[in-house]
């Protein structure tokens, strides 16, 4: 009984809002700050802010404007500027980047023309442009920048820029710490979520041993158990790579901590604070999650497992979107979309947990799986290799779940993101498991 046409005018319009939302992001998240703090450097590891602008609306003119609307560039000279394999980040404070004003206008002009081109897109046809891909891949796009854009504020100096409000506080989490996944097969991945990524696709079966998984992801009270007990001066918890890896760079807790007397203390956006002992524990390299869960006498997720606890309805052997099923994320299921500039106490939100009681899967902190970022057995690059297929092989490990920072169009239980085993400059935390000794 679904009218194709109705979808597509749904879609259309889901488009156009996805568009606005990150746009209205993009633009707080770049103008609250003065210009020196949008074309500085914070970090060797992230770009200016004002190169983030730009390179936001020139992949949105190449998408939406040259490849599905067929116009011409608008600005050619600046394509390889904003290309990001061209230029590492390090050295791009050194390009000749559009000045803030200019980049701000370009990427409003570029806007104004994609909406126009999405009004007289057909949803139906081309691949590119079935069920509005283009558009929302492009919506996703400028919301992985929010959230990078989000990262260099975290590292910049200087007093807060950003406010937001607090998670609603929740009782402290009595519930079991961990469940029980049956073994057996179940579905990964996706073929048909319209706007997933490539590397997300296709969906596969997957078979996965019986395993259990922690019900909330590991908190700072935890890990600091972890800290106190020698874990960072104790080679046998640590791979041999992240034992020299944190002996090398001094590494002796999470990122932007620090000890103050008896107590922890951490920055975040610019201000310091106590370490909250209940919030999921963020900034922590795969190394150090890896190590934690060797000391607890457990082990990371595998990718597999992870998704499978996230998305297999045991009821009815399907994988559903979500954890909490098939309906879009609302602020009852999940921390997501920079509502809140930090992670919700461990135990939140009971209306998101998964049919078997797992919660914050999705939102509050990136997850470190063990796995290496490898394609699905019959992935197509598309619609351009450098989006996953550059990055596959040993070098990367997959996260889960999206962080605080991420906006829900970019968040869902098929979503991989990856990044290199010492990065924690971003949202990053993880849960643990062990395997069922049968
Ligand atoms: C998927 C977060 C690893 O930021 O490098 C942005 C997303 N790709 N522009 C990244 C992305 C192209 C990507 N991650
Ligand atoms: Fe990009």
């Amino acid at each position: 009984m679904t009218d194709p046409a109705l979808d597509a005018e749904a879609l259309r319009e889901r488009a156009a809002a996805s568009l606005v939302t990150a746009r209205e992001r993009t633009t707080l998240l770049t103008e609250c700050v003065e210009e020196p703090d949008l074309t500085a450097q914070h970090s060797p590891l992230m770009s200016p802010l004002v190169w983030d602008l730009a390179h936001i609306g020139n992949q949105e003119e190449q998408w939406l404007l040259r490849a599905v609307g067929g116009q011409e560039a608008i600005r050619p000279e600046i394509d390889s500027i904003y290309d990001a394999f061209e230029h590492p980040r390090a050295e791009r404070p050194k390009l000749p980047l559009l000045p803030p004003e200019e980049a701000r206008r370009y990427a409003r002009d570029v806007r104004g023309r994609a909406l126009d081109v999405l009004e007289s897109t057909a949803f139906h046809g081309e691949r590119l442009t079935e069920a509005g891909f283009a558009f929302g891949m492009v919506a996703q796009h400028e919301q992985q920048h929010d959230e990078t854009m989000l990262i260099t504020h975290q590292l910049r100096s200087g007093p807060p820029a950003l406010t937001a409000l607090d998670p609603q506080p929740v009782p402290l989490f009595t519930g079991p710490s961990e469940v029980l996944v049956p073994g057996g097969p179940f579905t990964m991945g996706t073929s048909h979520e319209p706007w997933a990524l490539d590397n997300e696709r296709p969906a596969h079966r997957r078979e996965v041993e019986p395993f259990h998984i922690d019900t909330t992801p590991v908190t700072n009270a935890a890990y600091q158990a972890f800290i106190e007990d020698g874990g960072y001066n104790e080679p046998r918890w640590w791979s041999a790579e992240g034992w020299a890896h944190i002996r090398q760079n001094s590494i002796t807790a999470p990122l932007f901590w620090r000890r103050d007397g008896g107590q922890w203390l951490r920055r975040r956006f610019g201000a310091t604070e106590a370490v909250p002992p209940d919030e999921p524990v963020l900034h922590v390299c795969w190394y150090e999650a890896d190590a934690y869960a060797r000391w607890a006498g457990r082990r990371l997720p595998t990718e597999a497992e992870w998704e499978k606890a996230a998305r297999h309805d045991p009821a009815g052997d399907r994988s559903t979107r979500y954890p909490w099923g098939d309906a879009d994320p609302g602020p009852e299921h999940a921390n997501l979309g920079q509502r809140h500039l930090r992670p919700a106490p461990a135990g939140s939100y009971p209306a998101g947990e998964s049919p078997l009681g797992v919660r914050q899967l999705i939102g509050d902190v990136w997850e470190w799986t063990s796995s290496d970022f490898l394609p699905y057995p019959g992935f197509r690059a598309f619609p351009y290799k450098e989006y996953s297929e550059v990055f596959f092989g040993t070098g990367y490990k997959v996260l889960r779940g999206g962080s605080f920072a991420v906006d829900a169009v970019a968040c869902r239980g098929t979503f991989r993101n990856w990044d290199h085993p010492i990065r924690r400059q971003i949202f990053s935390g993880f849960r643990t498991a062990r395997s069922v000794i049968l």
